[in-house]
């Protein structure tokens, strides 16, 4: 017994911005769904697109599917597999309309270290209806989300005085760090590169928003971090990198905290050139502190996720937005939307399959 089956596997290792025709090939497969005792047959419902799929592309070998986060429905299971036919469930399936899994946590060796995605985690259909649809369990609450709110509930720590500085504001992290940041009384300023999302930022709710495109010198975003706070910044939340984060090290007050989350301009970007920072921490004994959501990923944190963020999400007071491309064949248009021109989108890219 087979079932037919497609995936988009590596096909060349490219730093910079992806060419997703050079990188990703669509290949065809006809799986072997003579399970072992442990396996499922999954099917894929939707697929995350995601920045950080840049660096997964360049640590996969070539001729192997493309990882990424997704939301799997289990066709069928062996006896001792850990999930049930028809079941829902969320791992790194990755791009391909289905699978056979074991759904157990899975190595990565990446840089010094191996990380580990996690083992399949299945998705209770209490926790999901119109107000709070299925997707979110790849962005508001899923992945991006907990980073948000792990961050700002594992690590920072948020009080009505603070100013909190956000780069790439715009993004489902970003956003939500905004958000969550304002209802915990800080003054949220964001960066972000367009005045369209600024408008929409500052109808989230942020105080103040910051122009930034990559190529804008950090003279220039550092006078008008500067303006935007004079009292200095409390906590930063780093999303990009490069210029930005050097106008805001010598912005950082007394006790800040900074959250490292991505360094757009060093990964994608490539700039290695910049000043030193370290200088900056010592007079304010600041704290900066690498974030890697994986850690949060526990059942206790994703409970309090569904119920303070997808309550507030419920309750309207916290605005998510995620744009849907459809389709298994325009998973790496979808993937490519996250560079150059992004338009005006707020939050997550996902494909429906
Ligand atoms: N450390 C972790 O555990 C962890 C977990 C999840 C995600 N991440 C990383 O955190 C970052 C934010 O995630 P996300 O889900 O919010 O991503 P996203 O929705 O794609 O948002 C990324 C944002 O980066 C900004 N950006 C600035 N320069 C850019 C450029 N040259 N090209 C494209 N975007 C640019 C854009 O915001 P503006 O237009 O507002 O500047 C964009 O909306 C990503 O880079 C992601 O890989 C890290």
């Amino acid at each position: 017994m087979g079932v037919k089956a497609q995936s988009w596997v590596v096909s060349e290792h490219m730093r910079g911005v992806p060419d997703v025709g050079r990188v990703y090939t669509k290949v065809d497969e006809e799986l072997d769904t003579d399970l072992a005792p442990d396996e499922m047959l999954l099917r894929t419902l939707y697929v995350s697109v995601d920045p950080y799929l840049q660096g997964i592309a360049l640590d996969t070998p070539i001729g192997d599917p493309m990882g990424a986060d997704s939301i799997m429905e289990v066709l069928a299971a062996g006896p001792l597999a850990p999930h049930r036919p028809g079941d829902l469930v969320q791992g790194f399936g990755g791009w391909r309309t289905h699978l056979i899994s074991d759904g157990a946590p899975k190595a990565w060796q990446t840089g010094t270290f191996p990380m580990v995605f996690p083992a399949y985690r299945r998705l209770d259909p209490g926790w999901y209806d119109a107000e709070v649809p299925l997707p979110t369990a790849l962005g508001a609450l899923g992945g991006p989300g907990m980073t948000a709110w792990g961050t700002l509930n594992r690590f920072m720590t948020v009080t009505a005085g603070h100013t909190l500085v956000v780069s790439g504001a715009s993004g489902t992290v970003g956003s939500l760090v905004g958000q969550l940041a304002k209802r915990a009384g800080a003054r949220v300023v964001g960066t972000t590169s367009s005045p369209a999302k600024a408008d929409r930022l500052l109808k989230l709710g942020f105080d103040a928003v910051v122009p930034y495109r990559h190529g804008d010198s950090a003279r220039a975003v550092g006078a008008l971090l500067r303006e935007a706070a004079p009292g200095g910044v409390d906590r930063y939340f780093d999303n990009l990198g490069g210029p930005v984060t050097d106008a805001v090290f010598p912005l950082l007050a007394v006790d800040s905290q900074v959250a490292v989350c991505w360094q757009w301009a060093t990964q994608v970007g490539g700039d290695t050139q910049g000043p030193r920072l370290l200088p900056w921490i010592m007079f304010p004994r600041t704290t900066i502190r690498g974030v890697f959501s994986l850690e949060w990923f526990t059942p206790a944190n994703w409970r309090a996720l569904h119920e303070e963020l997808g309550g507030g999400i419920r309750r309207g007071e916290i605005v998510h937005e995620y744009t849907l491309h459809h389709g298994f064949d325009s998973i790496p248009d979808a993937y490519h939307s996250l560079y150059g021109d992004r338009g005006d989108r707020l939050g997550k890219v996902l494909v429906a399959l």
